[in-house]
């Protein structure tokens, strides 16, 4: 990938204290490359670019989403991309996060569907426990509470509504196993949901 992508990327998300840092990224490129192996058809540039720089524009991350999409974009013309590609681009990681799909079903081309699974499987298994506590306790949010049931089918703006961190996994965790666009994202999602099901069951028991 081009030096100055991975410059302005690490710029954007330095500061950042809600798991959504360089090493984030760099275990979705990984996730990524592994679900490109068996999807021949994808574009691979469009997918590692859109892997690298899916949560620049996040809403969680930068005080104004219309200016960090507009230095995004002047950004890209300035490494000579095309317009077609910088639509392609912004269409894919403008759609690509959970929130935004509660909003309104979205389709996204294959190179979004496989950064998408990318990004979901990082949420889940080991690695996704050990972000949702992180989360959790960046916003200060409870362990558990359990006078409050989870949510279900929930908003954009109610997924944003803070919830504690084991409600957490029964309001997004455990449902994005059945959301994966690809054959290979799936079959991961599937092992590292098990692993979260055991860990919550002896969590509880614990408790
Ligand atoms: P998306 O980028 O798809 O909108 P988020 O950015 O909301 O997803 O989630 C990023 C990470 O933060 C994930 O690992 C997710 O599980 C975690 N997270 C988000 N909301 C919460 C929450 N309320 N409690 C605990 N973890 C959370
Ligand atoms: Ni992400």
């Amino acid at each position: 990938m081009n030096k100055k992508i991975i410059q302005y990327r690490n710029e954007q998300l330095k500061n950042d204290t809600t798991g959504h840092s360089i090493d984030h990224i760099n275990r979705v490129i990984k996730l990524t490359k592994k679900i490109l192996e068996t999807e021949p058809v994808a574009d691979i540039e469009m997918t590692i670019l859109a892997a690298n720089l899916h949560d620049i524009i996040d809403e969680k991350l930068v005080e104004d989403v219309q200016v960090a999409r507009q230095n995004l974009k002047e950004f890209l013309i300035e490494q000579n991309f095309s317009n077609e590609q910088i639509s392609q681009l912004f269409y894919i990681i403008d759609n690509i996060s959970y929130a935004k799909s509660l909003d309104e079903p979205v389709v996204l081309p294959l190179e979004g569907q496989i950064v998408q699974d990318a990004d979901r499987l990082d949420a889940i298994g080991a690695i996704g426990i050990a972000r949702a506590f992180y989360y959790g306790g960046s916003k200060g949010n409870k362990l558990y509470d359990f006078t409050q049931n989870p949510r279900k089918d929930m908003t954009h703006a109610q997924y944003r509504e803070e919830s504690n961190v084991i409600n957490h996994f029964y309001e997004k965790l455990f449902l994005l196993k059945d959301l994966m666009n690809t054959t290979e994202g799936k079959r991961l999602a599937q092992k590292r949901t098990e692993y979260m099901k055991n860990f919550i069951e002896e969590l509880k028991s614990e408790i």
